[in-house]
């Protein structure tokens, strides 16, 4: 028996194991990508046949009908970051979801078949198992094909996502709306699924079946796969066409790298966000010794606010898809930078957000802001991530979405999977705040072909050259300050791997001007103390996922840390 089928009830403690771990939300998908480990899969094997099983498995994120992000170390040293974000199709238009008044029209970019970007999953999935892969794709596929056809039992968590999702707003439990193929194959036509019963997908074992059996001739974006979802998203309604899946193409691109206390942070690039904010922030966090101010103190919550409040002010109004827009990458992680920014920071009283401004003398940081005015956008929290090691070493981390709960809650008809709405990651109007208050500038606005902005940060830390942590997290913009937190708590606080994903939550984003702080976890005299020094505290009970894994640095030990909030599993050996 292995280490890792030795360990305790998960959750306390990291999970130990010798050679080789998964980590995902879903115990399925994490057996998953650990027997093909066992099989003799390398790491990007896995994480492939993860990423199948996570959309048979976990529907709500885990997908083929949305977009992600794949960053690959391999045990030589090497390093890829795998772009296979959504694109806006090619007639998509700056002003698509405004009304002849110039209005945003309410849910046009989060429903139905209007909200879909160009799906870049599979296109992604495939191209990692053609060229860093050693099994044939139909063998990393075969397990979720059986998933799909043969049914999952379902966990609590699954069977309550299928039923209801939260309010953005009010932040309540409702039923779910699903239309058309998606109600009939997710809820049978209003007979809701119960935890623990069997939910099979026939249609989505075919249609996987499909990609798998002829991948040259690329089924997914060329073949008549192509031809039938064109076909239902333009019968919905959708903008998307033959031609724009025909041209969808993966990006290999050079990942964010940085430094934290001697450590080496590989994060995502743009069209993410992930990488730069995470890196932006803990530059500013270098100049304090956060562990003698103590984890979760007020003094420590405070600075790392400040530094979270500083970064999230330069995302919202400089980044995008560098593909489009220049992005001013290495004056944001520049360190001398966050001297400059540390400047602004008193300890002894929060900044106004209103009042935060940019130091000057960093180049093409100096543009006038009239250059890229900040317009509001929202960003959803539904997303997973996944995290793995082999035996050799490799490590791959992969942070996927279809952006919202079950993305824009429509199907590509009979071929059973559920289409993104990522294209509400764009910004659709200037100087509207939305439910999520969130703040974007105009390196986002809607273009034909275009990748929107994303907070995915999927991230490989090294120390001393070797590998010691894979970190990711779903949470939209939290995703940037969880990552953040977990690789804090180990390098700053000194917790293990575990005890880092478990610690209580807190998250600033420039705007709104306030500190979302997880329920049951700081200490109450602890939010006064930050009251007292002007933060506005609003306190959250759901937050989000992180799937980690961190190498014990002493005996190479891996040591795999699920999120117990959401049901994460490692599976090891
Ligand atoms: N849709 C969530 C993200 O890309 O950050």
């Amino acid at each position: 028996m292995s280490a890792a089928e030795l360990s305790h009830a998960q959750g306390l403690r990291p999970v130990h194991a010798h050679k080789a771990m998964v980590v995902s939300i879903h115990p399925q998908a994490s057996q998953v990508g650990a027997a093909i480990l066992r099989q003799g899969g390398n790491a990007v094997d896995a994480a492939v046949a993860t990423g199948f099983a996570l959309a048979v498995v976990h529907p709500a994120a885990g997908n083929i009908g949305g977009g992600g992000f794949m960053l690959l170390r391999k045990a030589n040293g090497e390093v890829h970051f795998l772009d296979f974000r959504e694109k806006a199709p090619k007639s998509a238009t700056r002003d698509m979801y405004l009304d002849a008044q110039g209005n945003v029209i309410p849910n046009a970019s989060l429903i139905g078949y209007k909200a879909i970007g160009v799906p870049g999953s599979v296109a992604g999935l495939v191209y990692a198992e053609q060229h860093w892969g050693k099994l044939p794709l139909r063998a990393v596929m075969t397990p979720a094909i059986k998933l799909a056809r043969e049914g999952v039992r379902l966990t609590y968590q699954e069977a309550h996502s299928l039923r209801y999702e939260e309010n953005p707003t009010t932040h309540l439990e409702e039923e779910r709306v699903f239309l058309g193929d998606a109600r009939r194959i997710f809820q049978r036509n209003g007979k809701f699924y119960e935890p623990g019963e069997i939910f099979r997908q026939p249609e989505l074992a075919r249609t996987l079946e499909r990609i798998a059996a002829n991948p040259k001739a690329n089924e997914f974006y060329k073949g008549a796969m192509a031809r039938e979802l064109a076909a239902e998203i333009k019968r919905g309604g959708g903008l998307i066409t033959a031609e724009d899946l025909a041209e969808y193409e993966v990006k290999e691109r050079r990942p964010i790298r940085g430094t934290y206390r001697g450590y080496e942070i590989i994060s995502a690039p743009p069209p993410s966000s992930g990488g730069i904010t995470l890196v932006e922030t803990l530059n500013i966090l270098e100049g304090y010794n956060l562990g003698k101010m103590g984890n979760r103190s007020a003094d420590s919550m405070h600075v790392t606010v400040e530094a979270f409040r500083r970064a999230f002010f330069d995302r919202a109004e400089l980044l995008g898809d560098s593909d489009f827009t220049q992005i001013p990458v290495a004056q944001l992680i520049d360190k001398k930078y966050a001297d400059a920014w540390r400047e602004s920071l008193d300890m002894m009283r929060a900044t106004d957000s209103k009042d935060v401004h940019r130091p000057s003398g960093f180049g093409e940081l100096d543009r006038p802001a009239s250059l890229h005015p900040p317009f509001t956008g929202r960003e959803s929290n539904n997303t997973t991530h996944y995290s793995v090691v082999d035996p050799q070493g490799n490590a791959v981390a992969v942070t996927t979405t279809l952006n919202d709960s079950f993305g824009a809650a429509v199907t590509a008809g009979k071929l059973g999977f559920v289409l993104n709405d990522e294209m509400d990651d764009f910004t659709s109007k200037p100087g509207v705040p939305n439910g999520y208050g969130l703040i974007q500038g105009e390196a986002n606005a809607i273009a034909p072909g275009k990748r929107p902005l994303s907070a995915m940060a999927p991230t490989i830390v090294l120390k001393d050259g070797k590998l010691f942590m894979v970190l990711g997290s779903p949470g939209g913009p939290r995703i940037i300050s969880t990552v953040a937190n977990i690789l804090m708590g180990v390098i700053d606080y000194g917790l293990d791997i575990q005890q880092a994903v478990n610690a209580p939550r807190f998250h600033h984003q420039w705007q709104p001007d306030q500190i979302y702080v997880e329920k049951n976890g700081i200490s109450p005299d602890t939010i006064k103390l930050l009251q007292a020094r002007g933060h506005k505290i609003k306190t959250e009970s759901y937050w989000s996922d992180g799937e980690c894994i961190a190498v014990d640095p002493k005996i190479g030990e891996l040591l795999g840390a699920p999120d117990g909030r959401n049901g994460g599993k490692a599976v090891g050996y």
